[in-house]
């Protein structure tokens, strides 16, 4: 087992829409307090891994667990290019110099923006850039895509923290939640963190095969067993679909 520590993060190293920053003390709380000997024995899986966060602090405080991170979006890849990302900020950085914050850029300085990231000699990280330049937490598929929305001056005003030991000890993967829950399942000692997609709400910003809805809510629930943490949103009604499950005892 590598139990190798990371750092402790508190919010991701780059952006990314949907991370649970503001959670993560109720989650640090429910695994310390129901996990003993800093997870020895034990198997923890982000299966909807997004940033990476709550894998990273689930294997900082409990380093005696093997911790399985799903990266479904790659965010590993913008982690190995932050340091382009932070040449690319200092790039903008100067051509928005004379733009107003917070203000529309005008016509003439987006083809600057533009030129800029078109013959940028590195890699460009599409979902970071998006926070740099468009209206909050708006989010884009492609390049072509950007360009065609209306710009706004919100770089951000500091270089990202190099983030080398944010995944240290911590096993990746990149599958579909059904493979790696299936191969799980009937393991003792594992559990399953479960931050899907929320159901009934814009998902555009994620690596989706398809849209996750009730469908994949359904095919979800049915790989779900104890333990597991699972997080939603109101709108997704997970709560009342607990209560019927419940009440007419649905599952087996
Ligand atoms: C709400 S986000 C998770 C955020 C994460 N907990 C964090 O703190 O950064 C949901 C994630 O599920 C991923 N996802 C979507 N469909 C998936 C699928 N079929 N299998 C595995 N992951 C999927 C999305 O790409 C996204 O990264």
């Amino acid at each position: 087992m590598d139990n190798q520590k990371p750092k402790l993060f508190s919010k991701a190293p780059l952006p990314f829409v949907g991370q649970k920053r503001n959670f993560l003390k109720a989650f640090r709380s429910v695994i310390t307090d129901n996990i003993i000997n800093e997870g020895c024995g034990w198997t923890i899986i982000d299966v909807f891994g997004g940033s990476g966060l709550l894998a990273n602090n689930a294997k900082h405080l409990l380093p005696n667990a093997r911790v399985i991170y799903n990266d479904f979006d790659n965010y590993s890849n913008r982690l190995s290019n932050l340091a382009d990302t932070n040449r690319l900020l200092i790039l903008l950085t100067d051509v928005l110099s004379n733009s107003p914050r917070g203000k529309k850029i005008s016509d003439r300085v987006k083809a600057k923006v533009k030129d800029t990231v078109n013959n940028f000699d590195g890699f460009i990280d599409l979902q970071t850039l998006s926070t740099w330049l468009l209206f909050s937490g708006k989010q884009v598929g492609t390049l072509d895509e950007l360009w065609q929305h209306t710009m706004y001056n919100t770089i951000r005003r500091t270089q990202y923290e190099i983030a080398d030991n944010y995944l240290d000890g911590i096993e990746l993967t990149s599958v579909p939640f059904e493979i790696l829950m299936s191969q799980y399942k009937t393991s003792d000692k594992t559990l399953f963190i479960l931050d899907p997609p929320y159901v009934s709400t814009k998902q555009g910003a994620y690596a989706l095969d398809e849209y996750f809805g009730m469908v994949q809510f359904l095919r979800l629930m049915s790989l779900t067993r104890p333990p597991y943490i699972m997080f939603s949103s109101t709108r997704s009604e997970l709560l009342s679909y607990i209560d019927h499950i419940k009440e007419y005892d649905v599952m087996e």
